[in-house]
This record gives structure tokens, sequence and C-alpha cells, in this order.
């Protein structure tokens, strides 16, 4: 079995569903409420244990009442949670606001995520044991470049989502062995708008890359091959909040069952295909059994 390790945050995720997003200064009304766990890691966490792996979450959650919520809710989809510590203040959440065309605006305010600043004891035999360390930027930049030094010093792939946009320290790339942008993230890293030429840009710094573009596929780029575009299965959706991130905890599995890239791309499009479909982040993540009923090559 593949084994990811995950460095990275956890949230509450507090989601108001209305028929179109407010501007500033408007009042509107939602159709409905929900609390429901996310946050980049524990997304990205849950979809790889749902996938097939088992999985380890590296973080932080609050001594408030969704710190428990958080924890246990990884565990029932099969994450170790022996290194996700509770620290004292307030659990991270993100208020989102989804629109009737599955689209979100998103506020995220750190919390606890914002005390992982730097590995603790014991966080890097976890990381030197696993196939893969999968990276987001949700927790401080400090801690995201010690996970994935760490895990290159002991040969583990690094796989980082650089989310939300943000430059990047050079040597954090330097330490990345695929990183998985979407569009926009891409532009914010290289000033550059068109995906190919971004991801052409990318690869004087990380050997292979992988971007995301939404309902139009993902593309992978990499050294010695020519840009392999893969489609993405067409879908409607209902809620796209952590698409991206059943992506990529998907893609770590097939990739760590060392399946052709072209086949894992497309089994991850067919995840997150899947988890647009139905409410939430975490919550609506399939496990391995919907994705090989949903997957075409
Ligand atoms: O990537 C989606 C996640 O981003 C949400 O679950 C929310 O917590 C935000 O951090
Ligand atoms: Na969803």
């Amino acid at each position: 079995m593949t084994h990811i390790a995950v460095l990275g945050s956890t949230n509450m995720d507090l989601v108001a569903y209305v028929d179109k997003a407010p501007r500033r200064g408007e009042t509107v009304t939602g159709r409905e409420f929900r609390t429901i766990p996310g946050g980049k890691g524990a997304n990205q966490a849950i979809a790889a244990a749902r996938a097939g792996a088992t999985v380890s979450m590296i973080g932080a959650v609050g001594n408030d009442a969704f710190g428990p919520r958080l924890r246990s809710t990884l565990e029932h989809s099969g994450v170790t949670t022996d290194h996700l510590r509770t620290v004292e203040g307030p659990t991270g959440t993100a208020h989102i606001v989804v629109d009737d065309e599955g689209g979100n605006a998103i506020v995220v305010v750190p919390g606890a995520n914002g005390t992982v600043d730097h590995l603790v004891p014991g966080d890097e035999g976890l990381i030197a044991s696993a196939d893969a360390l999968l990276l987001q930027l949700e927790i401080p930049l400090e801690a995201v470049l010690a996970g994935a030094e760490t895990a290159r010093a002991h040969g583990v792939r690094t796989i980082l989502t650089p989310a939300p946009a943000r430059p990047l320290p050079p040597e954090l790339l330097d330490a990345t062995d695929l990183l998985v942008p979407n569009e926009h993230e891409a532009a914010t890293l290289t000033g550059i708008a068109d995906p190919f030429a971004a991801g052409a840009a990318l690869l004087d710094r990380v050997p292979r890359v992988v971007i995301t573009l939404g309902a139009a596929g993902s593309l992978y780029l990499t050294r010695d091959a020519e840009p392999l575009a893969v489609p993405a299965p067409r879908v409607t959706a209902v809620d796209s909040t952590g698409a991206g991130d059943t992506f990529v905890g998907t893609l770590a599995v097939a990739l760590g069952e060392e399946r052709p890239i072209r086949e894992a791309m497309a089994w991850a499009a067919t995840a997150a295909a899947l988890s647009v479909q139905r409410e939430g982040a975490s919550a609506s993540m399939p496990y391995r059994s919907e994705i090989e009923a949903g997957y075409t090559s």
C-alpha cells in the first residue's frame, strides 16, 4: 500500500449556499448553511485515504468544538492523526460562499494552522517513512520548507500544491518533485498567463509540473517529453470546493502505485469530477470503488 504523509492545514468550512454571491455592501439570503470539514491539508489527506493509501496528517487543530470534529472526520476516513496537535485557541476556519454554479469565494482564518511553523520531534520519522509528502500553503512557509527539505533528505517524493497563490522562495521549488498549481497559481508563480508557457517556465526549477484546468482537465509537463493534456469528465458542478485537493490526493495515490502519468491524471480527474457533484470539500470526496466505477481510460 502507498503510504502518504500530509503536512498542512485543517479548517472547519462554514459554508453558505446562495443563488448569487453578494457584492460589497449587499446582503443576500442564502438557501442553506453547513459546517463541513476542510482545509487543503486535511482535504488532500482524506482524498488520498479514500483513494486507497495509508495516510498520516501533520498539523494542528484548536481546543474549541471544531478541533475534535475535524480529528474524528480524518480518522473516520482512515487518516492517522497522531501527529495532528491540539493547541490553545481556535481551529482554522474557512468562510465560504458557494453560488448556484458551484463556484466559490473563500476567506480563510488560519487559527491553529498558524502555529504549524516548524516540525516537532517525531515528524521527521513519519515523513521519512512515507512514499510521498503532500504540501500546500495554508500553514507558515517555514514549516512547508522544513517538510520539503526533510522529505528530500530521506528520498521521499514531495508534491506541492502552491495554494493559496503566492510567490515562493526558490528553495521550496528546488525541494519539490512535482508541483500541482491551477492555472491561476501557475500565473502567480511565473507572471505568465498561458498555462503551457507558465508550465514550461516552472520546469526551470521543478522536474515535473501538473497544471489543473478545472473542467478543461489537466496538463503534464516534464523536461524530457512533450506536454500531455488529459481531459476531465463533463459533469454539472454543485460545489467545487476542494476539487483541486481531491485531484492531488488521488494523483499522489496513483503515482505511489506506479501507474503511468496519463492514467494517474485521468483517475484524479475522475475523483475530482465526482467531488464537484456533491456538497462540501472532504464530505464530497469519493472512495476508491467509486473512482474505479467512474474511471474511463
Ligand atoms: O481547497 C479547498 C479548501 O480551501 C477548503 O476546504 C477551505 O478550507 C480552504 O482552505
Ligand atoms: Na464538492
